[in-house]
């Protein structure tokens, strides 16, 4: 499918009352850690098991479709870690559990995270050969000097070419990109993302470096080794991005996420939507809705202890939490305004029972940092979009 055929099916922010269903797989191992990642990713230097993995993950899509029966899934998503470091046939043996348990709908994305090494890319065809039609690559710069600071294994030129193996394997990819890096200017950063922008298709995911607690960035950044951006050069390089990528017709659909209109990434749309998903795997997240409930689950963090406890329990849950009214609401804001589309007020006034205070609404209007439409959307402006944590703060109070 390419961007125009793409844009005929894929949904549009109508679509967002409409019933989905996603399913995210955690793969939590990786080659190697890089300094600026808090994702649950582990290293191991014994071979990893896959073939028991595959069992936990059967064992525990039965405990969970038992608990949420009937659903129609419409996305899957194997995310990490490092899900290209899994064999195709544990990818496709879990794609077939899914089916087993729920409806696939004929059209469902299913999305695998990739990194851009070149033994990964001699998997691509095992993985759409499993049932993956979409993946999403790691580049993160493409200056090899970049690239070694981040701790990452690829040159630029070698995930380019991972680029090019998944162009031709894939109907839809995605990459993602770093920027904000430790001494990048706008005008070397403006470079790179038009480069860029030349190799990608429908979709890229363009980050600014965040320093995150216990990563070894955080480290190097507290004892002065690790200059970041200051604000202002911040704010340059985020406007740089949006430019370039609206010039060029990947406009921003969500804070970090740019797509041609319709090829947007539908699992996280269910995510940021507020949809229901599944949450399979170590350190998993679900949003289940039972009884009229929704529930927030979480899996055990510790792929070793996850194992341990889906063999014994059947299932690697330990936090099962009823969301309160307040709770969704507030997850609904906070997802929702990250998106260019905003939010529908009636959806959100139904889930808490109460309207967003007019006079909060009204002071962001008046700042432009906000705007609402007749159809009764709220959306966050350009011009609000830097400043979005404390728009939702404001919003939430
Ligand atoms: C689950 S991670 C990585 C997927 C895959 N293992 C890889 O590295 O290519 C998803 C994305 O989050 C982004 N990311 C992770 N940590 C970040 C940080 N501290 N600042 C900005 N972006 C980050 C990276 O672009 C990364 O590709
Ligand atoms: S960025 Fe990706 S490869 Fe690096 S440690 Fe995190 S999950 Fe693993």
């Amino acid at each position: 499918m390419n961007g125009a055929e793409a844009a005929s099916s894929a949904p549009a922010a109508s679509d967002a009352n409409v019933k989905a269903f996603g399913v995210y797989v955690h793969w939590p191992f990786c080659l190697s850690k890089c300094p600026y990642c808090d994702f649950n990713s582990h290293v191991r230097h014994a071979a990893v098991d896959e073939t028991r993995f595959l069992r936990a993950f059967q064992t525990e899509l039965a405990a969970t479709a038992a608990r949420v029966p009937g659903r129609s899934v419409s996305s899957i998503f194997f995310g990490g870690g490092t899900p290209s470091l899994m064999a195709p046939e544990i990818v496709g043996s879990i794609l077939d559990s899914i089916a087993r348990h729920w409806t696939v709908t004929e059209d469902a994305e299913v999305t695998l995270e990739a990194n851009p090494t070149s033994v990964e890319a001699t998997r691509f065809r095992g993985y759409r050969a499993a049932g993956v039609n979409r993946v999403s690559l790691g580049v993160q710069a493409l200056d090899d000097r970049a690239l070694s600071e981040l701790g990452r294994l690829h040159t630029a030129r070698e995930a380019l070419a991972a680029v090019g193996v998944a162009r031709s394997v894939f109907d839809r990819y995605s990459f993602d990109l770093i920027y904000a890096r430790p001494d990048q200017t706008p005008e070397a950063w403006a470079f790179e993302l038009k480069t860029a922008i030349a190799e990608a298709a429908e979709h890229l995911s363009l980050y600014q470096l965040t320093i995150e607690a216990e990563t070894r960035f955080e480290a190097l950044h507290a004892a002065g080794k690790l200059m970041m951006p200051d604000e202002d050069t911040g704010r340059t390089l985020y406007d740089t991005t949006q430019e370039i990528c609206a010039a060029a017709g990947l406009p921003a659909y969500e804070i970090s996420n740019h797509a041609v209109p319709g090829a947007e990434c539908r699992h996280n749309l269910i995510y940021w939507r507020g949809q229901e998903y599944a949450g399979i795997g170590p350190g998993a997240h679900g949003r289940l809705d039972i009884d009229g409930v929704r529930h927030a689950t979480a899996t055990e963090k510790r792929p070793e202890s996850w194992l341990m406890r889906v063999e014994s329990l059947g299932h690697g849950v330990i936090e099962d939490e009823v969301l309160t009214r307040d709770e969704r609401a507030d997850e609904f804001l906070l997802m929702g305004l990250r998106l260019a589309e905003g939010i529908d007020l009636a959806a959100f006034e139904k889930l808490s029972g109460r309207p967003l205070d007019p006079e909060r609404i009204h002071g962001l209007l008046s700042h432009e940092l906000i705007q609402t439409d007749v159809g009764g959307r709220l959306r966050v402006t350009p011009a609000g979009f830097p400043v979005l944590d404390a728009i939702v703060a404001d919003l939430a109070a």
